[in-house]
């Protein structure tokens, strides 16, 4: 990316352009960081762009603005990670993609290359093959010391900041035997669950969703600020030595046993076998429960299960001789993309979904995968009537993955962005730093039904029956127009629908009556307010209370609320302050809806417990620390008087802790206070 400097002579005019078009390239380069994954600039490039543009600020502090980079929470000033040689290098595997290439690829080699007899029978460790990133441990006498991922198998970045948020992950080894020096490598992932989830708020904060639970995982690993890490439940599971120094395994089983004693994470699922018969049924086994599974799997791992024979094949090529990755066919297939369809959501974001010619993938019959959104369908360059790659993963939304540009006929049609919205024809704009196309009309048909279905969901006032069906029929027969209309709905209302019996109508009616008292963060979650999630909503029921005191709340006293920033207090003061909005919840009120207010964190599980933190957390930020004590009702302070209770020592606490001590008030350690607060 290149940008020309205005030319000028004036400093105050030339610092102005500069830091314009550094935040440009910044932006750009971070983009082609994290989200392509293809950097331009080398790591120095950057730092040197970096460095100006923390030198111009320095001169011209009326020049920092908040979307400067150099504001992000978070960001470390200088530098991405830094890097970390592996003193034994991260191989990588050959892969099996059948049974019988498992026997030849694997089973049949070790045996020639051992001068074993076809009929020996090696042992062999089957365990899952997770879908994530490789990461290496290393522990000195015990402790957690540097986390780094692959990287090219011989440097990694560490992230070792990073790791140290994932709960699973211990920061002391425990039980008997610990070694001096333990390497231990595995596999960081992201649930099923958990990836949803960040999709799901991603898409509602008009971000690019992530692809798929790996990315997720490896974006998310990959955060310089180790807080938004801290706030994605990422898993890890070990699954090999690296450099062990003070114990000794004579197998691979004996190493994972030891690695789970030492409170290490690792899979439940592995399985050692007695010969290749075993391993070839573990394969398949896995491949039958794979869709069960809450995380990604793309097939198993068998590995020779004795260190001795493992030494005696050594590798070939960067990959182990005996070790072989067993993939799962791929659940993808080919098919025709026959028209894109626009589908409207609840905040009017205007999403491309493909229809596709169906296709049988892996046993599901495939005729819509998601396009996700117009950068990456015009990044793809997708076009009607093209042969396109359709992927399954999990219970994840179908997607196209490319477009197979070898069969193109020329006859394909561009798809291009609407400039109104195909539902109700009102004015599409994008809004500045999203990805998202959003329709602005405020009687949108596709916003109503979205946004009464939201209304009524589990999450937010847990109407049930109100689903799909009765909110389409709702509307057609034109009973309701606002979520309030609903609060006004008779059985004989009811009973006009199709299939509509008086019980399932009572029971509605009785669903609806008993939402009225629903509580406060239920209701505030339910209005569907952009980026008010259900973590956002029980925030701001605790902090204000009542609805009434919300809907008056400036935008300052919103920013004032943990976890609140400009952009989410901008958006809950826009709602309450617009006067359809206002309208709708004069009438909720008025039929009846009273959301149960919140008496302000009393009776939390720390309820009246003061909490100092000191030194340096490495387990977790201060926010984050701040946030888990604040949400069970305690408080943070300041410094360490007779009135704390106790006091959280990082590294090197200094003074406070001192005082602690000759206070006598209870000291935690990092991980101490963790297990207090699961104790609560
Ligand atoms: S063993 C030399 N075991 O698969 C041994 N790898 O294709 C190297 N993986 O980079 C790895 N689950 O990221 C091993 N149970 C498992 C694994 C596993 C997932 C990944 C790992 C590795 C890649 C190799």
């Amino acid at each position: 990316m290149q940008l020309s400097l205005l030319e000028t002579t004036d400093p105050r005019l030339y610092a102005e352009n500069r830091v314009n078009e550094l935040h440009a390239l910044l932006h750009h380069h971070n983009q082609c960081y994290y989200q392509r994954d293809a950097p331009e600039i080398s790591d120095a490039e950057y730092d040197e762009l970096f460095r100006e543009l923390l030198a111009l600020e320095e001169s011209y502090p009326d020049l920092v603005t908040t979307e400067s980079p150099t504001q992000r929470v978070g960001v470390a000033p200088f530098g991405r990670f830094r890097t970390v040689t592996h003193r034994l290098p991260m191989l990588s595997l050959e892969n099996a993609l059948n049974d019988n290439e498992i026997r030849v690829k694997l089973d049949m080699r070790v045996k020639k290359e051992l001068g074993l007899a076809e009929t020996a029978a090696v042992a062999y460790m089957c365990e899952p093959k997770m879908d994530g990133l490789a990461i290496e441990l290393i522990y000195l006498e015990g402790a957690l010391t540097v986390a780094s991922t692959r990287g090219d198998g011989v440097t990694g970045e560490d992230v070792t900041r990073n790791i140290r948020t994932l709960r699973g992950v211990p920061l002391r080894l425990t039980g008997t035997d610990v070694p001096k020096l333990l390497e231990v490598r595995g596999e960081v992932y992201l649930s099923l669950d958990a990836f949803q989830k960040i999709n799901r708020e991603r898409e509602e904060n008009g971000d690019a969703p992530f692809a798929n639970p790996r990315n997720a995982a490896a974006g998310s690993l990959r955060q310089l600020d180790s807080r938004v890490t801290a706030g994605r439940p990422l898993s890890m599971y070990c699954y090999a030595p690296g450099m062990v120094e003070g114990v000794q395994f004579l197998s691979q089983y004996e190493f994972l046993n030891a690695a789970a004693g030492w409170g290490l994470p690792v899979n439940p699922l592995i399985r050692r076998v007695v010969n290749v018969d075993g391993a070839v049924a573990y394969y398949n086994e896995m491949q039958e429960i794979r869709e069960s599974l809450p995380y990604e799997i793309d097939g198993t791992v068998i590995k020779v299960d004795s260190f001795q024979l493992q030494r005696e094949l050594g590798e070939k090529s960067r990959s182990p001789l005996w070790a072989i990755a067993c993939k799962f066919p791929p659940r993808q297939a080919e098919t025709v993309l026959e028209n894109v369809l626009l589908s409207v959501g609840r905040t009017g974001v205007i999403t491309p979904v493909a229809l596709l010619k169906a296709v049988d993938i892996s046993g599901v019959t495939v005729s819509r995968a998601t396009l996700h959104n117009w950068d990456e369908l015009a990044a793809k360059d997708i076009r009607i009537g093209d042969r396109v790659i359709v992927e399954r993963a999990g219970d994840v939304i179908p997607a196209v993955v490319r477009v197979v540009t070898e069969c193109r006929s020329g006859a394909e049609k561009a798809v291009l962005p609407p400039e109104t919205c195909p539902e109700c024809g009102s004015v599409v704009v994008r809004i500045a730093d999203e990805v998202a196309l959003r329709c602005m009309g405020i009687s949108c048909p596709p916003q109503i039904r979205e946004s009464i279905k939201h209304f009524a969901s589990r999450a937010a006032m847990d109407i049930e029956g109100l689903g799909e069906k009765v909110v389409e029929q709702l509307l057609s027969l034109g009973l309701v127009h606002t979520v309030a209309d609903l609060y006004c709905l008779t059985k004989d209302d009811f009973m006009r629908f199709e299939r509509m019996g008086d019980k399932l109508a009572s029971n509605l009616l009785a669903a609806l009556e008993a939402s009225k008292t629903c509580d406060m963060a239920r209701f505030i979650y339910a209005l569907g307010i952009r980026h008010v999630g259900e973590r956002t909503a029980k925030a701001l029921a605790q902090a204000f209370g009542s609805i009434e005191y919300l809907e008056k709340a400036s935008v300052g006293e919103l920013i004032s609320v943990r976890d609140i920033g400009a952009t989410v207090a901008a958006s809950i003061f826009t709602f309450f302050n617009n006067p359809d909005n206002q309208k709708v919840i004069a009438l909720l009120r008025a039929r009846g809806v009273s959301p149960k207010s919140v008496a302000k964190t009393v009776g939390g599980r720390l309820s009246g417990k003061n909490f100092v933190f000191t030194g340096t957390l490495t387990r977790f930020s201060r926010e984050y620390a701040r946030k888990l004590v604040e949400d069970l009702g305690g408080n943070v302070v300041g410094s360490v008087s007779k009135k704390t209770d106790y006091v959280v020592a990082g590294e090197e606490a200094g003074s406070k802790l001192a005082k602690a001590r000759t206070l006598g008030i209870a000291v935690l350690g990092e991980e101490e206070f963790l297990n207090m607060l699961e104790a609560t």
